[in-house]
């Protein structure tokens, strides 16, 4: 047991997760405080962190452990203000996961809608990564902290999506500079890793993927027949990588990969 908790408890370590209001992001956030971190969660919509602080200080056993942070990572004096506000809370933050994004709309390339596409990419790569990543990564190196970024990609960064052009865009993006932000930062000892999760059900995809009543849509059947698995990902599943990724002592020398977590979506062939 002690050689386990060695490699892969988060104990002294302090996580911001962005998006950490939502599905996949509050449950990761969920395992990294009972691994051991200090966990703040961080967020656009307040109601949605006041409900999963009280989660994630039930599952872990100390309240003293969970926080939240409200922010909006598209706006820079947002994010420096919320990163000042996390130092403070528990004396230094030593994991950034990159979890905000979304989707908006869906359409053929000759009705997309430019500002819907140009929205979407923005959330997903400049929210989503770039922006915390820049004000992070600056607040290690002033402080000389190695800390460890994990970004959530998309199996739409490897193989686009059909008709959702700025999402898949965006995630391919966040693939490519997860490798640039790695080689960049590695003589900081600063990791940057991504995951890509295949497809969970979440607020951001609920409807396109299941009808009011639970059963499939048109969609949702075309992913599942796509999935060797035979199914949706349940959002523990995202937890291990994760944590993994997190741990210096675990991942000390993993820089600049990406783990798909996709139940063999990417390996589907005829
Ligand atoms: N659900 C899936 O199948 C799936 C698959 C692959 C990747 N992902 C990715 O996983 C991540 C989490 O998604 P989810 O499915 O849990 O969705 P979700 O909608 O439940 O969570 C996303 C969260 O991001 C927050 N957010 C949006 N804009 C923000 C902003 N400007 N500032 C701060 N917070 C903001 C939202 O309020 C929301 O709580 C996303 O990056 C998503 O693209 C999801």
């Amino acid at each position: 047991m002690n050689y386990l908790n060695d490699m892969f408890s988060l104990a002294g370590k302090t996580a911001v997760v962005t998006g950490g209001g939502g599905v996949l992001c509050s449950i990761i956030g969920s395992a990294f405080a009972k691994a051991g971190a200090n966990v703040i969660l961080w967020d656009i919509r307040q109601e949605g962190l006041d409900e999963k602080v009280k989660v994630l200080a039930q599952a872990c056993g100390d309240p003293t452990r969970v926080s939240s942070v409200k922010v909006d990572l598209l706006n820079e004096d947002s994010v420096k203000q919320a990163l000042e506000k996390s130092v403070s809370l528990y004396g230094k933050v030593d994991i950034l996961l990159n979890g905000a994004g979304g989707n908006k709309g869906k359409a053929f390339l000759t009705e997309a809608k430019i500002e819907d596409v140009e929205f979407v990419l923005k959330l997903n790569l400049l929210a989503g990564c770039i922006i915390p990543s820049k004000h992070f990564t600056s607040y290690w190196i002033k402080n000389k902290v190695k800390g460890a970024i994990i970004n959530i990609a998309s199996m739409a960064g490897l193989n686009p999506l059909s008709e959702v052009y700025g999402y898949s865009m965006a995630k391919a993006a966040v693939i490519n500079q997860t490798v640039n932000m790695a080689k960049e930062l590695a003589p900081h000892g600063i990791r940057v890793n991504s995951i890509a999760p295949g497809f969970f059900i979440a607020d951001q995809n609920r409807a396109l993927l299941l009808n009011p009543d639970g059963s499939l849509t048109a969609r949702g059947k075309a992913v599942i027949a796509h999935t060797p698995y035979g199914r949706f990902g349940e959002p523990d599943e995202l937890s291990g990588a994760c944590i993994f990724l997190a741990s210096d002592n675990a991942a000390g020398f993993v820089s600049g990969i990406n783990i798909a977590i996709d139940g063999a979506y990417m390996a589907f062939n005829i």
